[in-house]
């Protein structure tokens, strides 16, 4: 086990209380940008965008939406984690476009696989394709949480707040948008009481069963 690994989740918590003196560099914000876009998703579809709200007064606006949790007033930059509205046989079309133009994998080669998605999807629910992109959702927030751990980014994952609220706000449906999940990323203040706290967990003896 790599020790330091440990010893940076150790170190992460979620904020309660950011210093808002304190910004992210752009170094840094890119790291999180690019994280995000590397995040492993189902089938590499990646049915999500990322806000990334640095505006004072948008991050104000945002706290009475958010259980008044000053986090996304004080946190250096809000990134919003937001599902498509829809997936579209044109959305899968142009996963496997960019797939071909990166891999230079001839359409041919690829096709069974876009029609067998392009008819999967059309046969599922609206409610089933937003739970498999609420899922992904989960998944980069996971990913943005290790890496900002590793680069000592300050962050609190947060589902207090009220995604229609958050959508009309950030007018989020008119770019078919739809916000699943909030991430105030920067510096925790010197007097966060919680930075202190010892973790609370169930003990790996117990979340981990082996079969040998
Ligand atoms: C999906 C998710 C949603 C959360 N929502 C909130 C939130 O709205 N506000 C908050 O202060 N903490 C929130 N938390 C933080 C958890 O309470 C915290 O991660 C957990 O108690 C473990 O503590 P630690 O992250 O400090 O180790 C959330 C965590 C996760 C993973």
């Amino acid at each position: 086990m790599n020790s330091e690994i440990i010893e940076k989740l150790k170190w992460r918590y979620a904020t309660k209380k950011f210093d808002a003196s304190k910004k992210l560099s752009e170094e840094k914000l890119n790291i999180l940008k690019e994280a995000f876009n590397l995040t492993a998703t189902s089938y590499g579809l990646q049915p999500l965008k990322m806000l990334v709200i640095s505006d004072p007064e948008t991050k104000e606006q945002l706290m009475p939406f958010s259980m008044d949790q000053p986090q996304v007033r004080d946190a250096s930059h809000v990134l919003v984690l937001c599902i498509e509205d829809k997936i579209t046989p044109e959305y899968i079309t142009q996963h496997f476009d960019r797939v071909e133009a990166s891999r230079k994998t001839s359409r041919n080669i690829l096709e069974p696989f876009e029609d067998f998605l392009v008819t999967s999807f059309s046969e599922k629910l609206p409610e089933e394709i937003s739970l498999w992109m609420i899922n992904q959702a989960y998944l980069a927030m996971g990913n943005l949480l290790t890496v900002c751990a590793l680069v000592d980014i300050d962050a609190c994952p947060m589902e207090g707040f009220d995604p229609e609220k958050y959508d009309e706000l950030l007018q989020l449906r008119k770019i078919g948008l739809r916000s699943v999940l909030v991430l105030p990323v920067g510096y925790r203040a010197h007097d966060d009481e919680f930075s202190e706290m010892k973790k609370v967990r169930r003990g790996v003896e117990e979340v981990v069963i082996e079969i040998d």
